[in-house]
């Protein structure tokens, strides 16, 4: 391929512009792998670096898109000789450097996985980044003692990525979930994979009236940041944990001491981006074991790169359910 397509972010005047654009392959940044994409995926972050928000990235023009699967094109690294199937997911790809939304992308050998046996590059990226957070947030809560038998699971965000997945993978696992949803037809969705009951995320839009509330969640997977976190923790029950991964809602946490102090909650945090390469490989390998291909079937919308300014915006607006995976070859 001596060009390739892209999506192509840029600052014109003081404007941000994404449209797909002809690329000769000099453009391509240095790294020590090229990979022919096959599949990317749309994420909360790409989304975000698409309408100029977010992360900053280092100059334009940019290419977005913080996950891939494809094939090694062209390698200097013996380990990953050309022809190999392989992936990447965060290390800043997309927002740092140029990303997987193109059919070519540049990288260091060190981000790549293989492909990990089982998986087509297509429900890899419906996996992405989102799912890798959501089973890192579980093995999180389960190293503190949260296990099915302990109680219901509290996953706000939903229906977004990583919510979707975190619902998902509980389910599977046999955890009871309990979704957090604004609009009443995300019930019938959540359920769908796997969430027992769902409910009016209104009610953890305003920050607990006490600094203990009733005792409901044995464990909860928080993407809201702001009140959704600070309710949550006025409801854990004792010895319970809640994972703390975005900010959709609120970057900010105004929370008592209490339910640490008085009920020893534990409030982990997780950042997938640069996840060591031993856990990465574990926690996909368990996604592969666990999530069921039509579940994570019904979570996916196909899109292709010309589709991307307007579902960005889209996604932003908190329009889109589940995962949206991009052919970058249609
Ligand atoms: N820590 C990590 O490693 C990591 C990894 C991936 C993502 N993240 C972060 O996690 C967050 C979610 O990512 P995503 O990929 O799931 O994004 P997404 O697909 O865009 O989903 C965002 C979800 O948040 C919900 N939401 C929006 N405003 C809300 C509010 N005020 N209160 C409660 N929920 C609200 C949306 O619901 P509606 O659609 O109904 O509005 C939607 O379900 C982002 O902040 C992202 O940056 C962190």
């Amino acid at each position: 391929m001596t060009t390739f397509k892209a999506l192509v972010v840029d600052r014109v005047g003081g404007t941000i512009r994404t449209r797909v654009q002809q690329l000769e392959r000099t453009r391509l940044p240095a790294g020590e792998v090229t990979v022919a994409v096959a599949w990317s995926t749309l994420n909360h972050q790409d989304a975000q670096v698409m309408n100029g928000l977010g992360r900053r990235v280092p100059r334009y023009p940019h290419v977005p898109g913080c996950d891939l699967a494809g094939t090694v094109e062209d390698s200097r690294d013996p380990a990953w000789p050309p022809g190999t199937p392989v992936m990447l997911t965060g290390w800043s790809v997309g927002a740092d450097r140029w990303g997987g939304l193109a059919q070519l992308a540049r990288v260091e050998a060190d981000w790549l996985m293989p492909m990990p046996d089982g998986l087509t590059p297509r429900q890899a990226m419906g996996i992405g980044t989102p799912g890798l957070t959501a089973m890192l947030a579980i093995e999180a809560l389960e190293a503190h003692g949260v296990t099915p038998q302990r109680g219901e699971i509290l996953v706000t965000g939903t229906p977004g990525g990583v919510g979707s997945m975190a619902v998902a993978l509980l389910a599977a696992l046999g955890y009871r979930v309990v979704a957090a949803i604004a609009q009443p037809a995300s019930d019938r969705y959540v359920k769908l994979l796997g969430a027992v009951e769902a409910i009016d995320r209104a009610r953890f839009a305003r920050a607990p009236e006490h600094d203990l509330e009733a005792p409901r969640w044995a464990g909860c997977i928080d993407t809201a940041g702001g009140n959704s976190l600070a309710r949550a923790l006025a409801e854990m029950m004792p010895g319970g944990a809640a994972v703390a991964i975005g900010q959709s809602a609120d970057k900010g946490l105004t929370t008592s001491t209490l339910p640490f102090i008085v009920r020893g909650v534990n409030l982990l945090g997780i950042h997938s981006d640069s996840c060591p390469h031993e856990r990465r490989t574990a926690a996909w390998q368990r996604i592969v074991e666990t999530l069921p291909a039509e579940t994570l079937e019904a979570m996916l919308d196909e899109a292709v790169l010309e589709d991307l300014p307007i579902l960005a915006g889209v996604m932003l607006e908190g329009r889109v359910s589940g995962r949206i995976v991009v052919d970058v070859n249609a």
